[in-house]
């Protein structure tokens, strides 16, 4: 037995800027082109893993409620990796807290397995290096192997499994970007990223996706490095369109624009017309996030608020790395 059994991790969400839709092998999660993100500094998720020999069952509590089905089963999933790996048989009692509403689409797998991974693995006595805690993350969701780094992530093409993993390419305070998120009213939760992704090959447009993605890639990667908003702005608008066109066209087809979307998407084009810099990406759902230089931030928080359907008005800037903290 280790001396400690139990870890806190905290990771944050992060938003995609070219996206991961669609998988090369599933259960990997081996994805089907390369994408890069920005982990959200201001939303986070903290986990504490305890490993209990008096345990007969894993406990997942997610923002203080049991976890149950599918959602508690990939966790279980995710826990005996981590046993497997450290050559351990307790069962765990996971709490999990996000700070940011849960199930309005921000991406709380990934913060959700970033910090899982590494609270799990340092309460199994491990200590992993930040590419291994990132292909580990990656198996539970695949946008989690970018929560695991800091700042602006990558997370780049390669066969073999364990050569996937996210890398930061600048760090949080490389550029001061803002995300101001416009949570968006929507009646109910569409289908999941896991079912999405597996439903992307039936879209005829999903070849093409994936086959120019490398020059997005490159272009996107290029505007970060220079801070070049302009640039940054047509690239990230286009990737998150080609996404929402393979889901469209999947079958069954992916809506997973709600009215005030489209409302919030046309005004941010319309705003960046009239010279406000800001730009709009959207992940699996209705939200939209606008991206915008953090000097703007003010202008489009106020400017988002007036917009109908337009529930709620977050913000954040780039975060850092999943970290162990103190309880
Ligand atoms: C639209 O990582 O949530 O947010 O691996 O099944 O957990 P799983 O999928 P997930 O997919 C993310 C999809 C996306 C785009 C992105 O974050 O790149």
């Amino acid at each position: 037995m280790s001396s400690s059994a139990q870890a806190t991790a905290l990771a944050h969400p992060n938003i995609a800027l070219v996206k991961y839709w669609g998988n090369a092998d599933a259960a990997l999660r081996l994805p089907a082109n390369s994408s890069l993100s920005m982990n959200m500094g201001g939303l986070t998720t903290v986990t504490t893993v305890t490993l209990d020999p008096t345990l007969s069952a894993d406990q997942v509590i997610l923002d203080g409620r049991p976890l149950g089905g599918e959602a508690r089963a990939r966790v279980v999933a995710h826990l005996d990796r981590v046993r497997a790996l450290a050559g351990r048989s307790e069962r765990a009692r996971v709490v999990s807290r996000n700070d940011f509403p849960a199930g309005a689409g921000l991406a709380s797998s990934a913060s959700g397995f970033a910090a899982l991974t590494l609270a799990a693995t340092a309460a199994a006595g491990l200590t992993l290096s930040e590419r291994k805690l990132s292909i580990l993350a990656r198996l539970g969701s695949g946008s989690a192997c970018r929560s695991v780094p800091s700042g602006f992530v990558a997370w780049r093409p390669a066969r073999r499994h364990q050569a996937r993993y996210g890398v930061s390419i600048a760090p949080p305070d490389h550029w001061a970007l803002s995300d101001v998120i416009a949570i968006v009213d929507a009646a109910h939760k569409g289908v999941g990223s896991t079912a999405g992704h597996a439903l992307a090959d039936t879209s005829p447009f999903q070849a093409t996706r994936v086959a120019t993605t490398p020059a997005r890639f490159r272009a996107c990667e290029a505007a970060l490095l220079a801070r070049d908003f302009e640039r940054l702005a047509s690239v990230v608008e286009t990737e998150a369109l080609m996404m929402h066109a393979v889901m469209l066209t999947s079958t069954p087809p992916l809506f997973y624009w709600a009215p005030a979307t489209l409302r919030v998407m046309q005004a941010v084009r319309r705003w960046r017309k009239a010279g406000l810099p800001v730009a709009f990406t959207i992940d699996a759902g209705p939200n939209v996030h606008c991206l915008c230089p953090s000097e703007a931030a003010d202008r489009v928080a106020a400017r988002l608020r007036t917009i109908p359907g337009v529930a709620q008005v977050l913000r954040t800037g780039p975060g850092g790395p999943a970290r162990l903290v103190d309880e």
